[in-house]
């Protein structure tokens, strides 16, 4: 039997209610901070996503779904979506419009990862991107989007975990005071932390491995070295949140995934779950446009996982609006009863009345419990009584009494029923 490929799930209709709550919040939030909905393809070239998250992050080394075309093109699935957006800013030279040009995106998104709950290999993100101003005040909104847009979804016990990690003037010293504190050390890390000593050092900092814990405690912090620039622009930002009043721990390891933060990289999660659990992380990205071919320009964003949304909005036990109820099943027997069901549930629908109708020869004991089943408000049920009269027998499937309607006048007893 076929089964979903790993780690990828089926949304099925019972699952829907919270996907357009969320959804909903997505549109009012991104509505009352001016974002506007871009969307872009599924694949891009290779190349874009290898320039973007850096040749030796995760993503781009473990996790990239590639492929070739028929034309020998290399296609890549997407991993995330702010390359996406950097590209499509770039070609539809976005840099003409008035900046900053504020952009979001609900996508799916595909990472060979390794499954498990939380953890799929394809998932949703909403993401949101400020393409054109280096304003902390930028960086304050993108944080205050995300805080937000969690608390709008009634989320509780989040927390907002804060660092800056300088940009391409001061983060070289950095890292080489880093590097000297790690090559002390160099013995004692595990596989993968020896070979991001030498590729990649900013990552030591988020190794998950209990051996190196405590090394990594111990570092030399970003904040430390920043240039004044960066000092300045990562003191106005924590100003900026204190002014929204968003509470924020600085994490002195928080360095993230990708290669292209610049200054502020940032993550909410759940207060009592590691990092499996994050909802949602970003920054600022101001070497992305230029490094993808556009003009020098800065810009911060976030992203949010929407099945971990999901899976925090259950165990929170937060109820979300149901879907609207069916509004009549149409149960009939008999041929001639069968004609009138159609015409009348073609007359309801046209006046947008939600139907369904029975099909085949079920008893009629057998129809009402498929109404049931689908959560019908009212059974309208057809005779051969009540083809005679033009009536239908109507029941009212949540307090069980019954009553004869003419046909003519269903669509105006049901409408006034809603
Ligand atoms: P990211 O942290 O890699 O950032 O992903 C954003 C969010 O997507 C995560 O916080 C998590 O909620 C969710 N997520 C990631 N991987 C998975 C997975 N395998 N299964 C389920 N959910 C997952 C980015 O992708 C950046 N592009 C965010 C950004 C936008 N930075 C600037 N602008």
């Amino acid at each position: 039997m076929y089964q979903a490929a790993r780690g990828t799930t089926d949304i099925l209709p019972e699952e829907q209610p919270y996907w357009r709550f969320v959804e909903k919040a997505i549109a009012d939030i991104t509505r009352i901070y001016g974002y506007k909905r871009i969307d872009t393809p599924i694949f891009e070239d290779t190349s874009l996503f290898q320039r973007s998250a850096g040749e030796f992050t995760d993503i781009v080394q473990k996790e990239m779904y590639t492929f070739d075309d028929r034309g020998g093109n290399s296609l890549t699935l997407k991993p995330e979506g702010t390359p996406a957006v950097c590209r499509a800013y770039i070609q539809h030279g976005m840099h003409n419009l008035p900046q900053p040009v504020k952009l979001y995106y609900v996508s799916p998104i595909f990472r060979y990862d390794r499954p498990q709950a939380g953890r799929y290999r394809q998932h949703y993100q909403f993401g949101c991107e400020a393409i054109g101003d280096d304003d902390p005040a930028i960086d304050a909104e993108v944080i205050d989007i995300a805080w937000r847009f969690y608390k709008s979804l009634g989320l509780a016990n989040i927390s907002l975990q804060l660092n800056s990690i300088g940009c391409k003037e001061c983060r070289p010293a950095y890292l080489n005071i880093l590097k000297k504190y790690y090559n002390k050390h160099a013995n004692n890390l595990c596989a993968d932390c020896k070979t991001r000593l030498e590729k990649n050092p900013l990552r030591l900092l988020d190794c998950k491995q209990a051996s190196c814990q405590n090394i990594a405690e111990k570092a030399p912090q970003s904040t430390d070295k920043l240039c004044p620039a960066c000092s300045a622009h990562f003191d106005q930002l924590q100003k900026y949140l204190g002014l929204l009043e968003i509470p924020f721990i600085i994490n002195h390891r928080l360095v993230r995934g990708l290669d292209y933060y610049t200054r502020t990289v940032f993550e909410i999660q759940p207060e009592d779950e590691g990092g499996q659990s994050t909802l949602g992380g970003g920054g600022r990205f101001d070497g992305l446009i230029e490094e993808l071919g556009g003009k020098p320009t800065p810009a911060a964003g976030f992203a949010a996982g929407i099945e971990r949304i999901i899976l925090n909005l259950k165990k929170q036990n937060i109820s979300v609006p149901m879907a609207p109820a069916l509004q009549v099943f149409i149960a009939c027997l008999g041929e001639k009863a069968r004609d009138e069901a159609i015409k009348l549930a073609a007359g309801l629908r046209k006046n947008g009345i939600s139907v369904v109708s029975a099909t085949g020869d079920k008893s009629l004991k057998a129809q009402l419990r498929q109404a049931n089943t689908l959560g019908a408000r009212y059974t309208a049920i057809i005779g051969e009584e009540e083809v005679k009269a033009g009536t239908v027998t109507l029941r009212d499937m949540a307090e069980g009494g019954q009553e004869s309607v003419d046909v003519k006048d269903m669509t105006g007893r049901l409408a006034s029923s809603q």
